[in-house]
Parts: C-alpha cells; sequence; structure tokens
C-alpha cells in the first residue's frame, strides 16, 4: 500500500506525481505535519510539543510550505512574550526536559536573521540556569532537582545538551569553557552506561548508585531503553554539527557518535525497526515489540549523519530499511486522508525499578509527538537525500 523508501524517489522526480491531487502524492514529511494540524496538538514549553513543532518546521522549511510554516512560527512566537519572558516558565525549576524548547527559540531568532531579539532574551534566560544547575560530584547535570538528584538519562542529554551546544555555538562561539562542559555531559554518560561489547548503553545512571535500580559499580541502571539511545543519537549529530573541529572533545564526541552507530546497526531486527528494550537476550522475548520513535530516531540520525559526513555511506541502507519499515507498520492512513502515527511507547522512567517488566508494561500511543516528530525529522532527510 505504501512506497517504499527507493520507488518513493521515482515519485519525487515525476512532475506528474506531483500534479495529481490525490494527497498521497505529498511528501510524507508535510503531509504528518499537516494532518496534526487536525489532531488538536497545542504548542506549549513541553519538550514534547517542541519536539514535535520542530518536526512540523522541518517539514514546512524543507518544502517552503508557508502555511504550515506561519503556523509553527506563530505556534513557537506564543510562547514568548514581547519582553522575551518565556510562558509558564520557573528559573528555579531544575529539570532538562524544560530546556528543550531553546531549540524551538534559536531556530526561530536565526530564521528571523537575529532580528527577533525577544528570542535571544528567552534562551539567555535558559541558558543562565545552566550556570546554576545542580551537578554530580564529576559535573554532569541532574536530570531534575530534587527528584532525580545525581541521576543521568540519555534523554536529558538530548534535552539539555543540543540547547547549551547551539546557544553556545550563537553567542560565545570562542567559550572553550562551555565547551568542554558539554563534551563532559556526554564523557560522563559514556563513562557509566555504554557497554564496550553491544556499542549500547543503559538507559542511565546515578553517580551516588542509591536508585533500586543502580549497579553497584557503575552506578547503571540494567537495561538499554530505545528511546533513550535514539535522543542521545541524535544529541550526538546535532551537538557534532556545530561543536568546534579544534578542540579535543570533537574527537570524542565523533568516536561515540560511530561506535554507537555500530551498535544501532548490529541490533536492528530484521524487520527493520528496533526492539524497545535492547540488551540481550531480551529482542524477542515475550513482551518485547518494535518500538516506533526509537526507529524514527535512528533513522533520522543516521541519514542525516551521513548527509553531514558524520556517518559513512554505509550506513544507508540500515535507515531505508528502518523507513520502509515506519511506513508499513506505522504510519497509518486515517479514513478522511489523514496520516496517524502508531507505536510509540508513551514513557520509560528511572523513576520505575527499571526492570524489562517495568518497560515492556508501559501503554503504547497513537499519535505521540514523540514519534511523530521524529518520524518527520527522518523524512525531511529522506526527501533531502531524493532531491539530491
Ligand atoms: C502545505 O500546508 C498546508 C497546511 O498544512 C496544506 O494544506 C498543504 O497541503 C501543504 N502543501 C504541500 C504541498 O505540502
Ligand atoms: C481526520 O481523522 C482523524 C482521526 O479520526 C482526526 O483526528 C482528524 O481530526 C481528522 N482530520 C480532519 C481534517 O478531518
Ligand atoms: C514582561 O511582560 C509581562 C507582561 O506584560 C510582565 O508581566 C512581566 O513582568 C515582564 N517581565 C519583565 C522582565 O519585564
Ligand atoms: C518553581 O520551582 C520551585 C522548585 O521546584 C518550586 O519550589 C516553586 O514553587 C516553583 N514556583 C512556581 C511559581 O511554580
Ligand atoms: C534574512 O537574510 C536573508 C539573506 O540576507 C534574506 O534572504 C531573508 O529574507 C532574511 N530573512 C528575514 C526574516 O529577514
Ligand atoms: C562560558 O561558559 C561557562 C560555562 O558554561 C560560563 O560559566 C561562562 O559564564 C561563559 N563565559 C562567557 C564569557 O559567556
Ligand atoms: C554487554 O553486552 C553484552 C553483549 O550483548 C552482554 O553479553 C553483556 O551482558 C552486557 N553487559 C552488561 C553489563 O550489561
Ligand atoms: C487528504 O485528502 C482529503 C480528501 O481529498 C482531504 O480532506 C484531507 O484534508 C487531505 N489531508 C491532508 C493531510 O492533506
Ligand atoms: C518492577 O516494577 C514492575 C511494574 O512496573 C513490576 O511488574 C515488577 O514486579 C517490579 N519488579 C521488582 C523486582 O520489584
Amino acid at each position: 500500500m505504501y512506497s517504499s523508501a527507493t520507488s518513493l524517489a521515482l515519485l519525487a522526480c515525476s512532475s506528474i506525481a506531483l500534479a495529481a491531487s490525490d494527497n498521497t502524492t505529498l511528501p510524507y514529511s508535510t503531509w504528518m505535519a499537516t494532518s496534526f494540524l487536525s489532531k488538536s496538538q497545542t504548542m506549549n514549553s513541553h519538550y514534547v510539543a517542541s519536539v514535535l513543532h520542530e518536526g512540523i518546521e522541518k517539514a514546512a522549511t524543507l518544502h517552503q510550505n508557508t502555511s504550515l510554516l506561519n503556523y509553527v512560527s506563530n505556534a513557537v512566537s506564543a510562547q514568548v512574550l514581547p519582553n522575551g519572558t518565556l510562558l509558564n516558565w520557573n528559573s528555579s525549576f531544575y529539570s532538562v526536559d524544560e530546556l528543550r524548547i531553546g531549540n524551538n527559540l534559536l531556530h526561530f531568532y536565526l530564521a528571523s536573521n537575529r532580528t527577533e531579539t525577544k528570542y535571544a532574551v528567552a534562551a539567555s534566560a535558559l541558558r543562565s540556569q545552566l550556570d546554576r544547575w545542580p551537578r554530580t560530584p564529576t559535573g554532569g547535570f541532574f536530570h531534575r532537582d530534587p527528584v532525580y538528584r545525581n541521576q543521568m538519562w540519555l534523554d536529558g542529554i538530548y534535552m539539555a545538551d543540543t540547547f547549551y551546544a547551539t546557544y553556545t555555538h550563537i553567542f560565545e562561539p570562542a567559550n572553550t569553557t562551555a565547551w568542554n562542559d558539554i563534551a563532559l555531559q556526554f564523557d560522563l554518560v559514556e563513562q557509566h552506561t555504554r557497554n564496550k561489547t553491544s556499542n549500547l548503553l543503559a538507559h542511565g545512571y546515578d553517580e551516588s548508585k542509591k536508585a533500586v535500580w543502580a549497579d553497584p559499580v557503575t552506578g547503571a541502571c540494567p537495561h538499554v531503553w530505545d528511546r533513550a539511545v535514539g535522543w542521545y543519537f541524535m544529541a550526538l549529530v546535532e551537538v557534532l554539527q556545530v561543536y568546534p573541529k579544534n578542540l579535543p572533545g570533537y574527537a570524542r564526541l565523533r568516536g561515540y557518535l560511530t561506535t554507537l552507530a555500530d551498535g544501532v546497526e548490529k541490533a536492528q531486527d530484521e524487520s527493520g525497526g528496533w526492539w524497545l528494550v535492547m540488551d540481550e537476550p531480551y529482542p524477542g522475548m515475550k513482551g518485547n515489540y518494535i518500538e516506533a520513535s526509537a526507529t524514527a530516531m535512528f533513522t533520522y540520525g543516521i541519514l542525516k549523519g551521513i548527509r553531514t559526513g558524520l556517518l559513512e555511506e554505509r550506513r544507508r541502507p540500515t535507515a531505508l530499511k528502518a523507513y520502509d519499515l515506519m511506513l508499513d507498520r506505522f504510519v497509518t492512513r486515517e479514513k478522511n486522508g489523514t496520516l496517524s502515527f502508531d507505536g510509540t511507547v508513551v514513557v520509560g522512567s528511572l523513576s520505575s525499578n527499571g526492570s524489562y517488566e517495568y518497560y515492556v508494561n508501559v501503554p503504547i500511543a497513537r499519535n505521540d509527538g514523540k514519534g511523530a516528530g521524529p518520524f518527520m525529522f527522518a523524512s525531511t532527510e529522506l526527501e533531502l537525500w531524493q532531491q539530491s
């Protein structure tokens, strides 16, 4: 029923197909984006809305769809008062998830050629919070204070450090202290959670080793949760876009990305997707399943990594196979012609006991922005490649 990634390339080249009125000829990115406008998705400062709206923005920008771009630009703008106050933001609440919206703000700041100064004001308020952020004894940002004190989760690296890096790139490119600090966040997660045999990383670690799930030596939790690795993989790709090549952190981050790409490729199921719980011997085990959001994140990370020269061309088949699986299994066409995105696990939290039973018993949602946003990221990369 759906075109494969490779046959889509042919479709995109055909002016006849583009002229047809049936919206199956819309690119998947803008089709999904437009579909979401009718699914009561609202913008707010929560990271899920931020990621979904970044997906819409990427789709709108690539295809120069003015109406979508106006929608997303207005939605983000409405989060910031004219004087730069970010709505519903609490400057003394330290939770890395709250930083993610900073990326949306910086995107529209640059898109305005730095004329929308309210975005710079709001972003610098978020950035100054990092100077006060509670940290582990070795310098890692707490995932959240006070509930996840001394804990670093891979998800948090995406939420905080893509913003930290993009902000530094725009406003303080020569701030070596900041660049080193950013690399340190990755170093800490690598030291405590990377499995050097599988090349995958556990969901998070507790430096104080007090959490019920913490390994007594490393502090790591026991399992590799797919979406945490997906966020982390995307974080490496995004931070490397802006990280100065002349600093020692650059080579380390590239090494982390390459070895993780090896682990991700090796863990790909023959269907093309990735298991919710990725560590052995759980893939294929009762209760475990191929999960959509991480499949989208790995697809995006590989495609963007290749496009920007960070990853080798030979990895492309992994991403194309995964994209085809998403079209087959997770992208569904509603009767009214809109698309839905299925198969996204609602949450994975280390407030749990961290067990396999915990992860596989979390419900799965339809049209969750944590899956649909990254699906749009992946689609724009695929469509960019097809255009080239
Ligand atoms: C552009 O976006 C609008 C609004 O979402 C949608 O109706 C239209 O089909 C889109 N056009 C293309 C070519 O994607
Ligand atoms: C299309 O159908 C979906 C699923 O029922 C619904 O959420 C959405 O609002 C509908 N969109 C339009 C434009 O009718
Ligand atoms: C920004 O504007 C809002 C609404 O007018 C006001 O409540 C707030 O105090 C202002 N903040 C600053 C820092 O001026
Ligand atoms: C802001 O966050 C702090 C720390 O969690 C909390 O004590 C305070 O009540 C919050 N303030 C508001 C206005 O929600
Ligand atoms: C920003 O600058 C570019 C190049 O000078 C120009 O094409 C674009 O229209 C400008 N955008 C805005 C929003 O001013
Ligand atoms: C550079 O970054 C460090 C670490 O985040 C920060 O403490 C410092 O204020 C920044 N310096 C400048 C000049 O912005
Ligand atoms: C690391 O991965 C290997 C290969 O999957 C596995 O056998 C081993 O148990 C893992 N180690 C830890 C500490 O999870
Ligand atoms: C798809 O086509 C149908 C019928 O022509 C239309 O009602 C619907 O809004 C379209 N959906 C999108 C996302 O463009
Ligand atoms: C861990 O929590 C899950 C529910 O989230 C429960 O099914 C399981 O029995 C718990 N395991 C242990 C060892 O407490």
